[in-house]
């Protein structure tokens, strides 16, 4: 689609249209989509940025590939390149950034449907979106169980072996099993609620994509579930997946911090946005 096309619901491809299209209250029901871009100010490095990402600095695991890491298959041979990683990765160092806090500003003025997240760093929780609101598709750190009798293993015994670099066993008797946090790896499936859940964007009357790749299914299949008359913006330094090529897409190619803030600025939201931000 060109810039000439015009747009059916915005009148016209702009951030400004997006936000008289919010302040008008025609975006009652917002649907956001989040990937790793959206806490790398806040310290977590994303996994795909050349040079800063994860993916293009774990030479010194020396993998076969870079996201054998997180390989399911990979892991059941040799589980110590995921648990010397786990220290890094795991929440609990790290203070939401005001894309986070954004978010919870959607909540908190009624317009957040869902938010459908790739992070596994609990962010979204800690800036203060209600946890029924937030779908993990790629699950979290919150639990971890037995890979092979599935029996769920003490939180406090895996912070144990993730500080002591140590690859916990499952405690039940004859299994002995690898033990791994409930984080989606390549190989396993998503959680089945995202699988329920995953048609709700057909009822969002606004989509915002932010900070994420769009490289991995079957995630990246989610904004492509709104209909062709729901406006969706994109925060992102780069394009991605098939945004752009609808009528009412709106890229705003940048930094996540200063898009959402351009946003709020335009729904007259700035200072509301910043003092939540500042109370996280
Ligand atoms: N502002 C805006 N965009 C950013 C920023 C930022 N501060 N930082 C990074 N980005 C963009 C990158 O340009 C890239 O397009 O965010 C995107 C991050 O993409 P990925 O690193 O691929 O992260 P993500 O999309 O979350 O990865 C998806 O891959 O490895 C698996 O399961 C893992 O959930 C992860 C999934």
């Amino acid at each position: 689609v060109d810039e000439k096309t015009p747009s059916v619901t915005l009148g016209n491809r702009s951030l400004e249209a997006v936000a008289q299209y919010i302040k008008d209250g025609r975006a009652g029901r917002i649907v956001v989509m989040t990937g790793a871009g959206i806490s790398t100010s806040a310290g977590i490095p994303d996994f795909r940025s050349p040079d800063t990402g994860l993916y293009a600095n774990l030479a010194r695991l020396n993998l076969p590939y870079a996201e054998a890491v997180f390989d399911i298959s990979y892991f059941r041979k040799n589980p110590l390149p995921f648990y010397t990683l786990a220290q890094e990765l795991y929440p609990g160092a790290y203070r939401p950034t005001i894309t986070h806090s954004f978010i919870y500003l959607l909540h908190k003025k009624g317009l957040l449907l869902k938010l459908f997240t790739q992070n596994i760093d609990c962010l979204e929780r800690e800036a203060g979106v209600p946890d029924d609101l937030i779908l993990e598709a790629h699950g979290s750190f919150a639990r971890q169980s037995c890979i092979d009798c599935k029996a769920s293993f003490p939180a406090d015994l895996m912070q144990k072996a993730i500080r002591e670099k140590e690859v916990p066993k499952c405690l039940q008797k004859g299994c002995r099993g690898l033990v791994k946090p409930e984080i989606v790896f390549f190989g396993e499936s998503l959680p089945q609620e995202f699988f329920v859940q995953q048609w709700l964007p057909e009822e969002a009357d606004l989509c915002i994509v932010m900070g994420t790749s769009l490289s991995v299914a079957p995630f990246s299949g989610l904004p492509e579930k709104c209909r062709e008359v729901t406006p969706r913006l994109l925060i992102n330094s780069e394009q991605v997946g098939a945004m752009g090529s609808r009528a009412d897409d709106v890229l705003l190619l940048e930094d996540c911090d200063s898009g959402v803030r351009k946003l709020a600025e335009a729904c007259g939201w700035l200072e509301e946005l910043e003092s939540l931000w500042a109370e996280t």
